[in-house]
């Protein structure tokens, strides 16, 4: 049974997670699925998580026999895994162990021993994170390789209802050629994850952000703080509706208000349009427009009826605090000549 690092990501981003591994040498993909892939596995696994795309990474091993009972019987394949992962410098404290029939005898005898050889505390809110289940047809036994996941990025010190995923985040900038163009927009800008990913890949970029809402403005401000880009990062709190005039731009990206975080007594299309013409006015002739929303007819119909016309779209699907799902669009949009 080989060892492997398993990489887990939003459906739909596969593509985006396959360029951005392309380019970090010695990782050598064995299996892709829609939401994982899989690396031959590498003692140091540093580079894997400087990934930005990927959810999560874990040390895991797959074997028809791998069952809870067979791995209740034969706990030091677990305990090489747990070995591999509690090397890094962090001073683990707690444990979860997700699995099917957690209350079975034998997944008890598992936590029992990883609690007594590890000196663990079991939590819901744990630092090592430890599954048992199936993969396809096959059993596979997995620890996650950081302690916290890596979507909780370190600057994220204040979140607000509806933030963007970070990894989608990064997706979106993948299509704003960050290191090459000058200045970059983000409307509706919330607590700031768009503005602070881009702002990480070049922090050269003249980067402004608006929302209207000065609370969140001020949460964003401290996330900037955080990730170290309170210089590079301009945010104003303006409406949409007041067309605020900030300059022109060669991209605007642009986490559209949806659902839930829609205000009260807000109209989403005319939301829309006003976002369409201000983007038509303040972005460059050769510029790109890139949206995130779950209202994509809406969207299209807007777009349909403008002066830009959609290149690429990303179909995503992504779980929320609720244990369901939304299906989100990423427009990439360019105006017609
Ligand atoms: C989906 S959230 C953006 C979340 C952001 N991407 C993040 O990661 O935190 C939409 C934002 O649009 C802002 N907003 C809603 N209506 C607006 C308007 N008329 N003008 C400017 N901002 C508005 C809200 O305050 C909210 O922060």
């Amino acid at each position: 049974m080989e060892k492997t690092i398993k990489v887990t990501f939003i459906r739909g981003l596969n593509n985006i997670v396959l360029d951005e591994i392309k380019k970090v040498p010695n990782l050598k993909i064995n299996y892709q699925g829609d939401e994982s892939l899989y690396f031959d596995f590498i003692p140091d696994f540093k580079e894997v998580l400087t990934l930005r795309s990927i959810l999560n990474a874990y040390v895991v091993k797959q074997g028809d026999a791998l069952n809870p009972h067979y791995l209740s019987n034969h706990k030091s394949i677990i305990g090489e895994l747990i070995d591999i992962v509690i090397q890094q410098p962090f001073k683990y404290k707690s444990f979860k162990l997700s699995c099917a029939g957690s209350d079975s005898k034998e997944v008890k005898e598992i936590k029992r021993y990883i609690s007594n050889t590890y000196k663990l505390l079991e939590s819901e809110e744990s630092d090592l994170e430890i599954f048992i289940g199936k993969s396809g047809n096959t059993w596979e036994v997995g620890v996650r390789l950081t302690a916290r996941p890596l979507t909780l990025r370190d600057y994220k010190v204040e979140n607000i209802k509806g933030g963007l995923n970070p990894t989608i985040a990064y997706a979106m900038n993948t299509f704003c050629d960050l290191t090459s163009i000058k200045s970059y927009l983000n409307i509706f800008s919330g607590s700031g994850t768009l503005l602070i990913e881009a702002g990480l890949v070049n922090k050269d970029l003249n980067l402004v952000g608006f929302d209207h809402n000065g609370k969140t403005n001020a949460l964003a401000i401290k996330n900037i703080k955080k990730a170290g880009l309170i210089k590079s990062i301009k945010l104003k709190t303006a409406d949409i509706f007041d067309a605020p005039q900030l300059g022109t731009f060669d991209v605007i990206a642009s986490d559209l208000p949806f659902g839930m975080q829609i205000s009260k007594g807000e109209d989403l299309e005319k939301l829309y349009k006003a976002f369409i013409k201000y983007s038509d006015k303040v972005l460059e002739k050769s510029g790109k427009l890139v949206i995130y929303t779950t209202e994509h007819e809406l969207l299209v119909e807007i777009i349909g009826k403008s002066r830009f016309s959609v290149t690429e779209t990303l179909e995503l699907k992504v779980s929320t605090v609720t244990g369901g799902y939304i299906y989100p669009k990423v427009f990439v949009c360019k105006l017609k000549i």
